[in-house]
C-alpha cells in the first residue's frame, strides 16, 4: 500500500509534461537525414522523447509488450474528448466515433493493406476470437498451433473442439527454434485435415520472431490458412500484410502503439472476408469489414484519441522506435552475458531482434523475480512461465534509457549473487 507520501511523488511526477506531439516531431526534426541506428544511441534524443510521457517517477517501467504508458498528447485528447462526448453523447460522442474511418486509413498504411481489409476491434483476444469462431470449420477439421499459443489462441479453439468437434494439433517448438526447424515442424504436423495454422508475429514472453511469410506459404500450399496473434509486433516492427502474407493478423492498439486502452485491429485479407462470420449479429454486407465492428455503443473518445497515438507513432518514426528498443535490449544481453545463474533468451538474429526478453536466474520463479524486481528496485517486469525457462519478461519502450537498463541488470546480478 502506497503511503500518503508517495502517492503525492507519484501525482506530481505525471503532473509535469508539454504538448507530447511538438516534442517528438522537434525531436524527429533535429534528426532528419540520420539513420535509425545512429540517432538510436543518441541520449539528446531520447531525453527529448522520454519528455512526451507523463511517467510515475517510482517505476521504471519494462513491459512494453503488456500495456504501455500513453504519450501525454494521447491523455489530453482522451480527457477533452470525454468531457466533449459527456457535455452531449448525442452527437459527440458519434462525432468522435466517426473518426475511427480516418484512423483505419492511416492504420491500413502502417500495415501496408487496405482499409476495407482492417477492422478497429477492441484487442487482440477479439480479433482472435472473430476469426477462432467465424471460421467455417467442420467435425474433423484440425487447427495446427505451437504450444506456445496456450494462453490467447488455444482455448478459443479448445472451445471449439467441445463444442463443434475439430480438432486442435500442438507443435511442440524447441525454446530457440531456427525459421527453417519451425517451418518442417509445422510442415511435419500438418494433415490433408488441417485449415488453419496459428502462429504468432512474437512469441509470447520470448520474444522470438516466428517466420510468418513462410508459414503463410506452407499453409497455403496445403490448402490451408494463416491467423497470425500480432499483439507483440504491430506498433514497434513494423510490418506490412502484404509481406507477411498471412490470411489474419489480430493486434492490439494499446500495447506497442500506445493507444488508448480497449483497442485493437484486426486484418482480414480481402478473398476470406466474405467467407468470415461476425461475432455478432450485423446488418453489413458479408463484404464490408466494418461487420466484424457491429458490437454495439463503442466509447467515441477512446476510438477518436488512436489518432494522437498514430501521430505519435508516425512523427517518432516507426524505424527509429524498432532501433530504439533494439539498442536497450543490446545493452540488457551484452551486461548479462556469461552472468552465473542468469539467462537472456530473446530473438538470436539481431537483424529481426524487436525489443523483447525473457531473463531467467536459477533459483527464482518468474513470480518471486517479478516481485523483488518491483519491490526492491521499482522495476516492472512480467514473469509467470513455469516450466524451463520460468523468468521475467523484458521489454524496454522509447522512454527508457541506458541508466535504466543498468538498474535492470545490476538487480539480476545482484539477484543472481543471492541465490544459493
Ligand atoms: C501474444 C499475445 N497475444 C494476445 C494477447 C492479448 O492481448 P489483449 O489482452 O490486448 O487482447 C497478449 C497480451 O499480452 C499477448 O502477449
Amino acid at each position: 500500500m502506497l503511503t500518503r507520501r508517495e502517492s503525492f511523488r507519484g501525482a506530481a511526477a505525471v503532473a509535469l509534461c508539454a504538448n507530447a506531439v511538438s516534442i517528438v516531431e522537434a525531436a524527429a526534426q533535429s534528426a532528419t537525414g540520420r539513420s535509425a541506428d545512429s540517432v538510436a544511441a543518441d541520449e539528446t534524443f531520447w531525453r527529448s522523447v522520454r519528455q512526451a510521457y507523463r511517467l510515475d517517477s517510482r517505476y521504471i517501467i519494462l513491459n512494453g509488450g503488456g500495456n504501455n504508458p500513453y504519450p501525454a498528447s494521447v491523455t489530453d485528447a482522451l480527457h477533452r474528448f470525454d468531457q466533449m462526448a459527456s457535455s452531449a453523447p448525442r452527437p459527440h460522442n458519434y462525432t468522435l466515433w466517426g473518426q475511427v474511418h480516418n484512423h483505419r486509413r492511416r492504420l491500413a498504411r502502417l500495415m501496408d493493406c487496405s482499409p476495407d481489409e482492417l477492422a478497429i476491434t477492441r484487442n487482440t483476444t477479439e480479433g482472435l476470437n472473430i476469426v477462432g469462431w467465424g471460421l467455417s470449420l467442420r467435425e474433423g477439421d484440425e487447427v495446427l498451433m505451437a504450444d506456445s499459443e496456450d494462453q490467447y489462441a488455444s482455448p478459443i479453439f479448445a472451445q471449439r473442439a467441445k463444442r463443434h468437434g475439430i480438432l486442435v494439433r500442438r507443435v511442440e517448438l524447441p525454446i530457440e527454434p531456427t525459421a527453417k526447424e519451425t517451418v518442417a515442424l509445422f510442415e511435419q504436423s500438418m494433415t490433408n485435415a488441417t485449415k488453419l495454422i496459428v502462429a504468432s508475429h512474437l512469441v509470447d514472453g520470448l520474444g522470438y520472431v516466428l517466420p510468418i511469410r513462410e508459414l503463410s506459404d506452407l499453409a497455403h500450399d496445403r490448402g490451408a490458412q494463416l491467423l497470425t496473434d500480432g499483439a507483440l509486433g504491430f506498433g514497434h516492427v513494423p510490418v506490412s500484410m502484404k509481406e507477411l502474407n498471412c490470411d489474419y493478423y489480430a493486434t492490439s492498439l494499446h500495447k506497442w502503439l500506445s493507444a488508448p486502452l480497449g483497442t485493437g485491429a484486426l486484418f482480414v485479407k480481402s478473398d476470406r472476408l466474405e467467407s468470415l462470420w461476425p461475432l455478432y449479429g450485423t446488418r453489413r454486407a458479408a463484404d464490408d469489414i466494418r461487420k466484424f465492428e457491429d458490437i454495439g455503443t463503442r466509447s467515441g473518445p477512446t476510438l477518436a484519441a488512436i489518432g494522437q497515438a498514430i501521430d505519435f507513432y508516425e512523427h517518432l518514426g516507426p524505424d527509429r522506435k524498432l532501433a530504439r528498443v533494439r539498442y536497450l535490449l543490446s545493452i540488457v544481453m551484452t551486461a548479462l552475458e556469461n552472468v552465473e545463474k542468469v539467462r537472456v533468451i530473446t530473438e538470436p538474429d539481431a537483424s529481426k531482434r524487436a525489443g523483447l526478453a525473457r531473463i531467467s536466474v536459477s533459483g527464482f520463479s518468474g513470480r518471486a523475480l517479478t516481485s523483488r524486481l518491483r519491490d526492491q528496485y521499482g522495476l516492472l517486469t512480467y514473469g509467470n512461465w513455469p516450466g524451463e525457462i520460468d523468468g521475467v519478461y523484458v521489454s524496454p519502450n522509447v522512454f527508457n534509457t541506458p541508466r535504466e537498463m543498468k538498474i535492470l541488470t545490476d538487480a539480476i546480478k545482484e539477484t543472481a549473487a543471492s541465490s544459493n
